[in-house]
């Protein structure tokens, strides 16, 4: 059932094992070809981005291509490593096992592309990928690796916004994580108004992916996975399972047997891929695990993280707790967005404490329907979707607790996962993050019972 296409058995230790494997291979027959040959290969291999979206990965680098020929302008290159969904470890686990295959898969994408520069955003609080992606690097460059010596590792912050493409690019240009308004292959890196400097952007795992495809072949990629969905692709479960951690199954796998079978959950109340997708329900188990499947079921793959909670869980709890983490994350450039998680979440903390009534539930649901107005990107759409669909799924549980303080003395923490030891299966979770404030500041530490009355404190934008 489970592949080892990306990750190998063993961390692979330095450059001299990577390339006693078949490390290397990839670059070497890209830059035996031509360029838009080596896009044909990712185009038949029909490569979806596992960064959220699953957009198709050549398409995304034909566009970028187009707009630089129209424009005349550089293309630049960037590597999304910010990992910040919530329930989401893969691209960490994957850099930490093996910074070589990435770094290969950006340099073929920078030769694909004729990218000028290319840049990794992590979040400096990855510390171990950071040093292990340096250290790669540095052998690469030694090794005289094409492209090696125009790859820069560009450390960003904590902030969930940091994974949004239009915001990486604003950091990398020594900003804040404030998503600008047209997209990367529109408005790329350092543009100006003659130079539109069409970008770039993909995630770690989608590179890896590259770098296999460009080795192994088109044909090779498709013999796991589904047409729409080939390929394996790597999934974390955390929550309410026996054995949490990062799982490689070839897309197509029903999401019963990642939960079940191999992640060991035996009771699930509610399911969460991330904040930016529907709420899963046990009725939806059989869903075959592509981004095809999951958005005909209502909701989507997102990169692979799902959260699971079982019924000793209040769901109105679980649902506060995703939509702080929303609220607060929101940068308050668009009124809606910011004003509305807010506004949803305050109500929701409402419901929580026992003191909701029906018009409070009309009103979250009121809310989710203006959230989006005028967004610039995708967050509000994820609370959208996420509290619509949870209060319609569990309306009756909502109902419930209108007027009556929560059944479950459950701490729900938000599942930002800090480490996953692999020797233990032991998931930490940021320790602070019921400290965040809406201002991206962090209040003074306080008692653990007083964590979720803290949430509706008055908001204010960063
Ligand atoms: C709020 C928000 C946060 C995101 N965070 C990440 C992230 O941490 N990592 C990531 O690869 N993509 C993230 N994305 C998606 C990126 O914007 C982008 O679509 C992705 O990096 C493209 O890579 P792919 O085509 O290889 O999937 C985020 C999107 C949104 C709206
Ligand atoms: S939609 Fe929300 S998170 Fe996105 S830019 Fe606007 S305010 Fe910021």
């Amino acid at each position: 059932m489970a592949v080892n296409r990306l990750l190998p058995d063993e961390a692979v230790p330095d450059l001299e094992a990577y390339l006693a494997g078949d490390g290397g291979a990839g670059l070497t027959n890209a830059l035996d070809r031509a360029p838009e040959d080596v896009i044909e290969e990712v185009a038949a291999a029909g490569l979806r981005g596992r960064g959220g979206a699953g957009f198709p990965t050549a398409t995304k680098w034909r566009g970028v291509l187009e707009t630089a020929a129209e424009s005349d302008s550089p293309v630049y290159l960037v590597a999304n490593a910010a990992e910040g969904e919530p329930g989401t470890y893969k691209d960490r686990t994957l850099i930490e096992a093996d910074p070589y295959a990435f770094l290969e898969g950006v340099m073929i994408a920078m030769y694909a592309t004729g990218a000028r520069q290319a840049f990794v955003g992590i979040k400096e609080k990855f510390t171990r990928p950071v040093e292990r992606l340096g250290t790669a690097l540095t052998e690469m460059r030694e090794a005289g690796w094409r492209g090696a010596d125009r790859i820069e590792i560009h450390l960003g912050p904590d902030e969930y916004l940091f994974g949004e493409e239009k915001a990486m690019l604003e950091v990398i240009e020594g900003k804040l994580p404030l998503p600008r308004i047209l997209p990367p292959y529109q408005t790329g890196l350092f543009a100006t108004t003659t130079t539109p400097n069409p970008t770039v952007v993909n995630n770690v795992e989608s590179y890896v992916h590259v770098a296999r495809i460009l080795a192994h072949g088109a044909d090779w990629f498709r013999e796991t996975g589904t047409d729409d969905s080939p390929g394996s692709m790597l999934f974390t479960v955390v929550g309410d399972v026996a054995n949490p951690g990062v799982y490689e199954l070839p897309l197509g796998t029903p999401l019963r047997t990642l939960l079940v079978d191999i992640a060991g959950a035996s009771d699930v109340k509610a399911v969460y891929s991330g904040t930016s997708n529907t709420v899963i329900t046990p009725d939806q188990l059989d869903t075959p695990l592509t981004f095809d499947d999951m958005s005909e079921a209502g909701t989507g793959l997102g990169s692979g993280g799902f959260v699971v909670y079982d019924s000793r869980h209040c769901i109105v709890k679980v649902l506060l707790t995703l939509s702080n983490f929303l609220a607060v994350e929101s940068c308050g450039q668009c009124n809606a967005c910011k004003l509305g998680t807010g506004e949803i979440t305050d109500l929701l903390a409402k419901v929580d404490r026992g003191e909701g009534t029906q018009t409070d539930l009309e009103e979250i649901l009121k809310r989710t329907h203006t959230v989006t107005d005028q967004n610039r990107c995708y967050l509000p759409v994820g609370e959208q979707i996420m509290v619509g669909s949870t209060v319609e799924r569990f309306v009756d549980e909502f109902v419930a607790h209108a007027g009556t303080p929560c059944p479950s003395d459950r701490d729900v923490p938000t599942p930002l996962i800090d480490d996953i030891d692999e020797d233990t299966g032991e998931v930490t979770y940021h320790p602070r993050y019921h400290l965040k404030q809406a201002d991206w500041s962090y209040a003074d530490e306080e008692p653990a019972d007083e964590r979720l009355s803290a949430i509706t404190t008055p908001r204010e934008t960063p």
